[in-house]
């Protein structure tokens, strides 16, 4: 597929992805969906990218889903819509290497949706944070009641869906939706570092991680530990763990294959 409003950089097996629709502060119309799915469902196979970078061009990071698609929709129209946002949005968390989002303005409606969905979020201080979708007479559409109750607790969660009030960086900060926040002028250099540190370490195991990670917060703690404890046997089984502790027992540095 041709992409018409996202760049992908890959360098070093980070791949740098970065939503280019800035005459509408990067909103996100079918195309732009459609652009980002083709490229998780590629990279997702893709053994050159060991970590994904998620950006956007100019002063929003993504400020929402297309209002102006949106006002075309019917009932079916819209439910195909969230359908195909939720379907994205899982395709972030679910891809099965990291994914930063690099939040460098305005994250609103989908755009924080997006952000939720990925698994750091580092942010710039000029960032805005916000679903504020009842100011459309709406209600988030992917993922937004879910994920930000999960993020922040359901009271703070309430509170910014049924005031759709904007939250700066350092609030968001504050109250666990974002991870880090930097001057705008160190944060792609901050994600790039977070991406290498992280590809230097052993990558099954980061995915595995993961994996255990997502899959616990939906299960119980039992359930989520007993996945934990067959996926600690399974990583054994990895030349990555053998040689990990092999290389502690040394005194040197670990040399990973990502096998
Ligand atoms: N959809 C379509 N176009 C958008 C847009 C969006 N979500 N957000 C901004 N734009 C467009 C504006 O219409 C404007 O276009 P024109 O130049 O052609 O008029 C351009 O981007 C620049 O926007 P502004 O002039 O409004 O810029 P600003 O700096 O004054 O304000 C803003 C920035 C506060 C982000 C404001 O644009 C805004 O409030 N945007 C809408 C945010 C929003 O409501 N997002 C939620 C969408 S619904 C949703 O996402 C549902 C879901 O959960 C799936």
């Amino acid at each position: 597929m041709e992409y018409r409003n996202i760049l992908v950089k890959t360098e070093d097996k980070i791949a740098l992805v970065t939503i280019n629709r800035e005459k509408a502060l990067n909103a996100l119309n079918d195309e732009v969906i459609a652009e980002l799915q083709d490229f998780f469902r590629h990279a997702w196979n893709d053994e050159s990218i060991g970590c994904v970078i998620l950006t956007g061009a100019g002063k929003a990071f993504i400020a929402g889903a297309d209002i102006a698609e949106l006002a075309q929709c019917d009932v079916q129209k819209a439910v195909k819509k969230s359908m195909l946002g939720l379907y994205l949005a899982q395709s972030i968390e679910n891809f099965p290497r990291p994914v930063i989002a690099a939040v460098n303005g305005f994250a609103l409606g989908g755009g924080c949706e997006l952000a939720m969905a990925c698994d750091i979020r580092l942010a710039s201080e000029k960032a805005k944070f916000g679903q504020p979708e009842v100011n459309l007479g709406l209600i988030p559409g992917y993922g937004g009641t879910q994920r930000l109750a999960r993020l922040v607790g359901r009271g703070k969660a309430k509170q910014m869906i049924f005031t759709g009030e904007l939250i700066d960086a350092h609030e968001a900060h504050r109250i666990g939706l974002v991870d880090e926040v930097y001057p705008p002028e160190e944060l792609m250099n901050k994600a790039m570092e977070m991406a290498r540190l992280i590809l230097s370490k052993a990558s099954v195991a980061v995915a595995t991680a993961k994996e255990c990670i997502n899959r616990g917060l939906d299960v119980n703690i039992q359930s989520g530990c007993d996945f934990e404890k067959a996926n600690f046997g399974n990583i054994f089984g990895t030349s990555d763990a053998v040689e990990g502790m092999k290389a502690f027992l040394e005194k040197r540095k670990a040399e990973f294959k990502g096998k």
